[in-house]
């Protein structure tokens, strides 16, 4: 953990130009900086950095934000590996929170590890180019595979030589233990007494994790052998868990976000073919079913996944296996099947990164849509196999998390299966009322997004408690726009009462003053990421040293920190209204007659939301006829009627007073 004085250090240090021009080449552009963007395909510089303001920002597709975001999302880092990167970059000596005697142990021992690891990959990778029987027999190997020199060395390949222990001799002498050198599997140590190295006359294939460390090797023989397994992996460890890691991901990652899609392969092999023939965002599960743990770290990166598999009748077969689980993760599954008899590593040998990735586009199928398809085929005109079919399907469709999406198969399936859209909606309906063990918690059937606006004034809003980007108020202009003076002005003073009975002097500032005018009135923001940062700017504007839009900029929830970045740059730009006041730089000045107005504004739209809701509820109440329940809702809209009107005597008063 990194304690607050550091972080802040850290930030203060930071300077986005010196950050961004690591990765990205700048020209400077009056007082700003410009370049290609590196989070899309740039043609003409939309990059943009600013020396003043220190963040970035793309205009073409948006991403940006301070020194700590930048590297967060360049090098696909935490927050904190983020502050650490920075902290390296400008040698500031970070202050990690004191770890007690078992954590130490803990991570002496996995440091270890890594270690060891690290060295044994230098080690056979030396051999590899070095020693005789690496050049003749494991370099010789991947030469003869058609792997290039770049490719070998990018994926830091070896060989391990034919020796019952040259590796478990070599560490010994120099200076690594044999614990760490059993623990990572690299030795074999047997209950009498013996030890052998466990790749020995084996081509090894590193495993890297997300961040690069090695915390695993896969061994292939090269001889043909019925009796001896391909590859032999190294053990599960302290620090390799098989099910959590994907082979590639390290140098697939940047990648995958910038192609907005990722490929799935099953061999060690795929990855490196496909990355020599120009395809790098890539990963394997390394023969195995695809685990939550290995779905959600291709989730971090991106939506959209392509499952590859061979055209033979395995490769079918495989390709309804295990596609639900990726499908209960909320990503859009597309399966491109390969001639048959090739595998992504043989078709990447025979072809070029051009006609490879045309052969992508053109053959890649929608998962859903491929497998309807495959089934209705299958099935023909057997009335048995059909009902089996669309049952199948049905449970697919089911599985989907997002609404839209369901909703959008079950339109595309009805037509396909010829089958009315409304029976698949209900059977969809039940299976996700069924509260089943096999289905992970994110597939259960999801409260509506849409936040339910019900008509009764008083504590008639649930408290906003879930964040979701999806989750938006339905007068979120309103909102956005207060936020933006909380964001931009929170510190700013807007007012100053003297109190009638102590005659002290009470100074209101932006942040609270608009929290204050919402809550008084019982309608907080709709869109609860927006009331939360409201609620964070007025909790902090008294603070000595609290500027908001620092603040907010330097926030640890990326969320939070990114629209910071979007209401500080102007995006959102200011209402013709306020555009008559004069020059954008007297909004500053102006603070007092346009935050009052807006926040009138916002709750004329908000009662005007909800008379509106009421009508639409009379109306449908109209149909049943229910007497009782229109009363209510008429004594409902007088309530709202009532409340419009102070609303506007008390605003336009306290506006007209002001001016
Ligand atoms: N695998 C494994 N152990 C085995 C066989 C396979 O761990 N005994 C894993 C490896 O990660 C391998 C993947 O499953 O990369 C796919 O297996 P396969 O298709 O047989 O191997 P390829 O990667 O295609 O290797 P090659 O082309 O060298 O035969
Ligand atoms: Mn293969």
């Amino acid at each position: 953990m990194i304690d607050r004085a550091t972080i802040d250090r850290i930030q203060y240090a930071s300077n986005i130009v010196e950050v961004v021009s690591e990765f990205v080449s700048l020209r400077r552009r009056g007082v700003n900086y410009v370049g290609l963007c590196p989070f899309h395909s740039d043609n003409s510089p939309s990059f943009y950095v600013s020396p003043a303001k220190n963040i970035c920002k793309c205009f073409a597709c948006g991403e940006g934000g301070t020194p700590v975001h930048f590297i967060m999302k360049h090098e696909q880092l935490t927050f904190h590996d983020a502050l650490r990167y920075l902290a390296k970059k400008y040698h500031i000596e970070i202050e990690e929170r004191e770890l007690t005697a078992e954590e130490k142990l803990a991570r002496s021992d996995r440091d270890s590890m890594l270690i060891v690891n690290s060295w044994a990959q230098r080690y056979f990778s030396t051999t590899l180019y070095e020693h005789e029987d690496g050049r003749n027999i494991g370099l010789s190997y991947f030469r003869e595979r058609g792997f290039r020199e770049d490719i070998i060395k990018k994926f830091q390949l070896g060989y391990s030589l034919d020796d019952r222990d040259a590796l478990f001799r070599t560490a010994i002498k120099q200076g690594y233990k044999k614990e760490y050198l059993e623990k990572t599997g690299l030795v074999i140590a047997y209950d009498n007494g013996s030890i052998s190295d466990r790749f020995r006359g084996r081509v090894i294939f590193p495993i890297h994790t997300l961040g690069g460390k090695v915390v695993a090797f896969g061994g292939r023989i090269l001889k043909k052998d019925e009796k001896t397994a391909k590859y032999l992996n190294s053990p599960e460890s302290e620090i390799y868990h098989k099910s959590n890691e994907l082979y590639g991901i390290y140098l697939a990652r940047q990648s995958i976000v910038k192609e907005q899609r990722c490929y799935l392969v099953e061999g060690y092999t795929d990855v490196i073919s496909m990355h020599q023939a120009g395809i790098e965002n890539v990963v394997a599960s390394s023969g195995t079913a695809l685990t939550h743990g290995q779905i959600r770290l291709i989730h971090r990166f991106t939506e959209n996944i392509t499952v590859l598999y061979d055209g033979d009748a395995a490769g079918i077969k495989a390709a309804l296996r295990g596609i639900d689980l990726l499908l209960e993760e909320g990503l859009n599954v597309k399966v491109l099947l390969l001639p048959d008899g090739e595998d992504p590593d043989s078709f990447a040998r025979k072809h070029n990164a051009e006609q490879f990735v045309n052969y992508i586009k053109g053959n890649e199928t929608d998962f859903v849509v491929f497998k309807t398809q495959l089934l209705l085929a299958d099935a023909g005109s057997d009335p048995v196999k059909r009902a089996s079919l669309i049952s199948d399907i049905i449970r697919t469709i089911a599985i989907i998390p997002d609404n839209i999406s369901r909703l959008l198969y079950i339109k595309e399936c009805s037509s396909m299966m010829d089958i009315d859209e409304r029976e698949i909606v209900n059977e969809v309906g039940k299976i996700r009322k069924t509260p089943s063990d096999h289905r992970s918690p994110s597939a259960q059937p999801v409260a509506p997004q849409q936040k339910d606006v019900s008509v009764q004034t008083g504590e008639d809003l649930p408290p906003p408690v879930q964040d979701s980007p999806l989750q938006q108020s339905p007068f979120e202009k309103n909102e956005i726009l207060l936020l933006r003076y909380a964001v931009r002005y929170g510190e700013h003073i807007l007012d100053e009462i003297t109190d009638e009975e102590t005659s002290e002097t009470i100074i209101i500032r932006v942040a609270e003053y608009i929290y204050d005018a919402l809550t008084d009135d019982d309608m907080p923001f709709l869109n609860p990421l927006y009331h939360r940062m409201l609620k964070e700017a007025a909790e902090h504007c008294g603070d000595p040293n609290f500027i908001s839009s620092r603040y907010f900029l330097n926030h640890s929830d990326p969320q939070v920190s990114r629209l910071a970045v979007e209401l500080i740059d102007d995006k959102y730009q200011l209402s013709k209204y306020h555009a008559k006041f004069g020059a954008v730089k007297t909004e500053e000045e102006k603070l007092f007659q346009i935050v009052p107005q807006d926040i009138f504004n916002f709750k004329d739209a908000y009662i005007r939301y909800k008379i509106e809701d009421v009508d639409r509820r009379m109306k449908d109440i109209q149909q049943t006829g229910d007497m009782d329940e229109i009363f209510q809702l008429m004594k409902e809209k007088e309530t709202l009627n009532t409340i419009k009107k102070e609303l506007n005597k008390i605003i336009g008063e306290r506006i007209i007073i002001k001016m």
